[in-house]
């Protein structure tokens, strides 16, 4: 896989190319949600280009930044085993050359859910993602369901600034027993991974109760919340129906929407969430996709 660190340089490979490419932004340690993000650029575009950044301006806590895993040689290897043609892997310097004083506001769909408690986290994402957009010209740009409210923003992003890129969403990749998968998954213990069950359970009772007819907002976030407020010792955070267009809080599942949960399990903080299409008028709840097998997360081991 080829490695490149200056947007002009993928720019360059881009235009050099017969046929569209997609990107798949990412901040690195890679698993089977990134390389499900990548087999769909790779099924839905001629090449592949994916982002390898973590950035700076999305962390609000300088403790996460400097905790967040990284391991890029195993990065720049799965990437290359999914079929990645080129690692954009720009320095902090390429991609925020002049300290910015341009931002990318999205306003009120900050203010909410993952917004509201983590103070800029959104204008980060925001700003890097807009960035990599208008500097690297993809067809398509591929953002998975895990991060709703990320996803939402971004879509809503490319909408309201006319930027010409297809935003293709793909479902969560799930743990066997259900955990949604997420690189901070590797900071739970024994204990706090069995606690952490919690989350997709209420969110597949709340998807049931959906699928049998439930439209009411707060009684499908109190289904969600049922099994984390059980526990203790999972602390929760916000358990909130969500309108996909932006994430107005809704009081009937009546439109495309999300139904996100967040809690903290000993230290390690958790997100995730069911959406709701619509489908011959009414609501098809996406629950994601399961491993079936250990997640390469919990191994840095070869096959
Ligand atoms: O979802 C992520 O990994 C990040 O928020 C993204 C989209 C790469 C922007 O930095």
């Amino acid at each position: 896989v080829e490695v490149l660190g200056s947007f002009a340089a993928v720019r360059r490979w881009g235009e050099s190319l017969q046929g569209s490419f997609g990107l798949v932004p990412t901040m690195g340690y890679l698993h089977e949600g990134h390389i499900s993000l990548l087999e769909g650029a790779r099924a839905g575009c001629d090449a592949v280009v994916m982002s390898l950044f973590v950035n700076p301006l999305q962390f609000d806590d300088p403790t996460d930044l400097s905790r967040y895993p990284r391991d890029p040689d195993r990065d720049l290897e799965l990437a290359e085993r999914a079929g990645v043609n080129v690692v954009f892997a720009p320095g902090v310097a390429e991609m925020y050359a002049t300290d910015p004083i341009f931002r990318v506001s999205p306003g009120r769909m900050a203010a909410s859910m993952e917004g509201a408690r983590r103070p800029g986290h959104f204008e980060g994402v925001a700003l890097a993602v807009t960035k990599l957009l208008a500097g690297i010209r993809p067809d398509r740009a591929y953002f998975g369901k895990k991060d709703a409210q990320q996803l939402a923003i971004v879509q809503r992003l490319a909408t309201d600034l006319s930027l010409p890129v297809d935003i293709v969403a793909m479902p969560t990749v799930r743990e066997a027993d259900g955990l949604a998968l997420g690189s901070r998954n590797v900071f739970l213990g024994a204990a706090a991974r069995s606690r952490a069950r919690s989350l997709s359970r209420g969110l597949f009772m709340a998807a049931d109760s959906v699928a049998a007819g439930e439209r009411g907002g707060a009684v499908l976030e109190a289904h969600a919340g049922t099994p984390a407020g059980a526990d203790d010792r999972v602390e929760l955070e916000y358990v909130e129906l969500a309108a996909q267009e932006d994430v107005g809080r809704l009081e009937e599942l009546d439109r495309p929407a999300f139904l996100a949960i967040a809690a903290t399990i000993d230290g390690v903080r958790l997100i995730d969430n069911v959406s709701f299409e619509w489908k011959a008028g009414v609501p098809v709840p996406d629950r994601g996709v399961r491993l079936d097998r250990i997640s390469a997360l919990y191994s840095t081991e070869e096959d």
